[in-house]
């Protein structure tokens, strides 16, 4: 089974080839526009895609050394993301779906995170329980069987993504926040700062991120790091200390939850997705503790945790294996949950 997955979300234009589970190609273009604003500005997003879109499925075809004529189906993602970002990518997978008569399948972004644990040799059994951790979701998931998913808590608040963006914008240190946090702590000493660590809310599986980013924001005010439309005041070591002790509180939380939920409901089998996965402690930290638990971990391969078409061709392919498709009706969603 031959299929192309298309991502646009957000802000990575992305196309991949999958031939019965294998990767054949797998092209990312992370648009480079939003860096100077330090967040991403919808509007150049979709303008992105747009230009972006065409180039990215010839590089992804021609990588895989096949023609649009062998694909068996299409897959995109329909939801969540930035309505005018995900319009570009469906509408596209759309039209050529209907252009070559073949099935096209609409996909769940956060389910593709999920399911890209799948594009590992080593793929999880059932029943398994999965961290999601993106720029827009934390969110904590029990896979009993192939798309049946129970919600056993998410983020109240901030994103573990969106916080380690926003403590890097303190931090004026550039965007995306979390592979520079992720650098700039390697060099740091991560319990030089005792930030706090929300563990206990009414769901126990539930996440909040706002009182820690706070909290680093007093410590560079209560330092005087802040300086008065000058940026900040702070040498490298203490830049790196700061990097090292928020990344440990985010990574001390996630795995906390992670390990008490499958203990409570008795799951061997854990998994981490998304963004955030490709955190280089969040990852040797879910290694000790599988070690020190029993467990079996998995992880995504680097290039799959973050924004690409290979999960969303995952989906495609297991959907379509199923005999799901979607109606070429569908539209797009900008906000919904993980089905
Ligand atoms: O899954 P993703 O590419 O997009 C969404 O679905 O949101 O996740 C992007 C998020 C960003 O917030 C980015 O800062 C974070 O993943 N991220 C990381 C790392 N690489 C990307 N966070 C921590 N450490 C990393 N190495
Ligand atoms: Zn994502």
């Amino acid at each position: 089974m031959t299929i192309l997955g298309i991502e646009t979300s957000c802000d990575e234009t992305s196309a991949a080839v999958l031939i019965d589970g294998e990767v054949k190609s797998n092209v990312i273009s992370s648009q480079l526009v939003h860096t100077e604003f330090g967040g991403v500005v919808p509007e150049l997003a979709s303008r992105a895609h747009i230009q972006f879109i065409i180039p990215v499925v010839e590089s992804a075809l021609s990588k895989a050394n096949i023609s649009k004529f062998e694909l068996d189906g299409i897959a995109v993602t329909y939801a969540p993301g930035l309505m005018g970002a995900l319009l570009v990518g469906v509408n596209f997978a759309k039209s050529l779906a209907f252009g070559l008569n073949i099935p096209f399948i609409g996909v769940n972004h956060l389910q593709a995170h999920i399911y890209s644990n799948f594009l590992s040799i080593q793929k999880p059994t059932y029943p398994f329980i999965c961290l999601v951790v993106s720029g827009g979701h934390t969110i904590l998931v029990l896979i009993e069987e192939p798309f049946k998913h129970k919600i056993l808590g998410e983020t109240l608040d901030d994103a573990a993504g969106e916080a380690f963006d926003k403590v890097a914008k303190m931090l004026n240190v550039g965007y995306p926040g979390g592979p520079i946090i992720d650098k700039l702590a390697k060099k740091g000493n991560r319990n030089a700062i005792k930030f706090p660590r929300t563990l206990t809310l009414e769901n126990e599986f539930d996440f909040s991120f706002s009182g820690l980013k706070t909290s680093v924001l007093y410590y560079l005010r209560d330092n005087h790091f802040i300086q008065n439309g000058n940026g900040l005041n702070i040498n490298e070591t203490q830049l790196a200390d700061i990097c090292a002790s928020f990344q440990t509180a985010v990574v001390d939380v996630l795995t906390n939850k992670l390990l008490a939920a499958a203990k409570k409901y008795n799951v061997t089998n854990v998994a981490i997705a998304g963004g955030v996965s490709a955190n280089s402690e969040l990852r040797n930290k879910m290694k000790t503790l599988r070690d020190e638990n029993n467990l079996h971990l998995h992880i995504p391969a680097f290039q799959y945790c973050t924004d690409n078409g290979a999960m969303i061709a995952m989906v495609g392919q297991m959907k379509l294996e199923r005999g799901i498709t979607s109606s070429i009706d569908i539209v797009p969603v900008a906000n919904i949950g993980i089905g």
